[in-house]
């Protein structure tokens, strides 16, 4: 994978998958630690110790369609690759959280591309389910709450065409001002 937030899509459907109601992908860049933080957190089934325990082997998988699921190992080759790591806590019943860090400076550091992308498909895959995005660059944070945005849309859906454009528009723009684009 060419761009961390196709990484990103990856695991976030490992949450959805997983039934979660609530998705928090925190992506957090900071210049004077030279780190980038990516944070994928849910409130789905979660894995019992015993499966979080070899969840990093892609020959570890729940999928019925193929022995091998790469999402996880993708991601943690990823890191490892730009001087950080991978961390998988999760609980049985109580939900999972993947964190990811990099060395924001690494020449291999994949870019984190179209987050805007992303997060809409999420939302029109599993329009059911709620995503709190964050997205900090030092002192400067941008955020998307799915739930205030249902909010405002008053009924109506939040993955219809209109809606969805809107939110990559909002979401491009709020990275952007960011200085987002950098990362
Ligand atoms: N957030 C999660 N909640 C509960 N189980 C999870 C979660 N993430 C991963 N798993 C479990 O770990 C397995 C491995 O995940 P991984 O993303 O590496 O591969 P996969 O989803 O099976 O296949 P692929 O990502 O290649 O489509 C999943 O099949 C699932 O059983
Ligand atoms: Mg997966």
């Amino acid at each position: 994978m060419k761009e961390l937030s196709l990484h990103i899509l990856d695991i976030a459907k490992n949450s959805t998958a997983a039934g979660a109601s609530l998705v928090e992908i925190t992506v957090e860049a900071s210049h004077p630690d030279n780190c980038l933080t990516i944070t994928i957190r849910d409130d789905g089934k979660g894995m019992s110790s015993e499966f979080l325990a070899r969840v990093k082997d892609p020959f570890t998988t729940s999928r019925t369609t193929r022995k091998v699921g790469m999402g996880i190992p993708l991601f943690e080759l990823s890191a490892m690759s730009s001087g950080g790591g991978l961390d998988i806590t999760s609980a049985s019943g109580e939900g999972t959280t993947v964190t990811a860090y990099f060395a924001l400076d690494h020449i291999d550091r994949q870019p984190l591309g179209d987050v805007a992308s992303t997060l809409t498909v999420l939302i029109q895959g599993s329009p059911a389910v709620d995503f709190l995005y964050r997205h900090t660059v030092d002192n400067a944070a941008f955020e998307l709450d799915t739930r205030q945005v249902r909010q405002i849309l008053q009924g109506v859906a939040i993955d219809g065409p209109d809606v969805i454009k809107w939110l990559y528009d909002y979401i491009t723009e709020g990275i952007n001002n960011l200085g987002g684009n950098l990362i």
